[in-house]
């Protein structure tokens, strides 16, 4: 399982099985390396409505002829805006061609611009060639990431730090003493000014903790 990041919360999964992209905001994300028009992938996950995460998803989608795959209300409005999908909600897994996804809950909102409230905001658990990535979304900190740290081995966790809008630091600490991952990658942090965080602060809190924080560049990988 290679993963990629492409800044704020956006992730490419790629494995021996296919490809997916998470969180696709890359028109308008000062961070992002790619172009939408060169992601080539099997599915797009997205976790709520909101603009730094739904990004170029129904774009991307629709060039690829792919599927978006999102908590059942997001999915609606996506159709509705031309794109196919598989609508999923928090709690199911599915086994796609490329692997399994299952949703988990993420404390937030998901709107979408001008459109209102678009259900739920999850979270991703993807199991792709035995290896599990969780992806937490935007969400604050919930005592149930210890279920989801019992129920699953989780190889690698990307977990938001920015605070404001999401956990800050110390809840995303708090966070991985839960879930117990063997990785850990911070992200939503920089992005904007409101958000501004030293990761490197993070990585000097869980020193010397079993999981292994590791800061990706945009556009930076890590094969685990
Ligand atoms: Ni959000
Ligand atoms: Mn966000």
């Amino acid at each position: 399982m290679k993963i990629t990041f492409q800044g704020h919360s956006c992730f490419s999964i790629k494995s021996d099985s296919g490809s997916i992209i998470i969180d696709p905001f890359l028109t308008g994300n000062p961070q992002a390396t790619i172009d939408p028009s060169d992601v080539e992938v099997d599915a797009v996950l997205v976790t709520h409505g909101h603009a730094d995460h739904i990004g170029d998803a129904i774009e991307i989608a629709t060039a690829n002829r792919v599927q978006i795959i999102a908590p059942f209300e997001l999915v609606n409005y996506c159709i509705a805006k031309g794109a196919e999908g598989h609508h999923m909600h928090i709690g199911g897994a599915y086994d796609f061609d490329f692997g399994r996804i299952k949703l988990t809950i993420a404390h937030h909102g998901s709107t979408v611009e001008g459109e209102g409230a678009v259900g739920n905001p999850c979270g991703f658990l993807v199991t792709m060639d035995g290896k599990t990535a969780y992806h937490a979304g935007d969400t604050g900190l919930f005592s149930d990431m210890a279920l989801i740290g019992d129920t699953n081995s989780i190889d690698i966790a990307m977990l938001p730090i920015g605070d404001n809008f999401t956990m800050g630091m110390d809840d995303a600490v708090r966070a991985v003493e839960m879930l117990k991952p063997k990785v850990v990658i911070p992200m939503h942090y920089n992005t904007f000014e409101v958000i501004e965080q030293d990761p490197e602060e993070f990585k000097e809190m869980l020193r010397g903790a079993a999981t292994h924080v590791r800061i990706l560049a945009p556009g930076e990988s890590i094969d685990i």
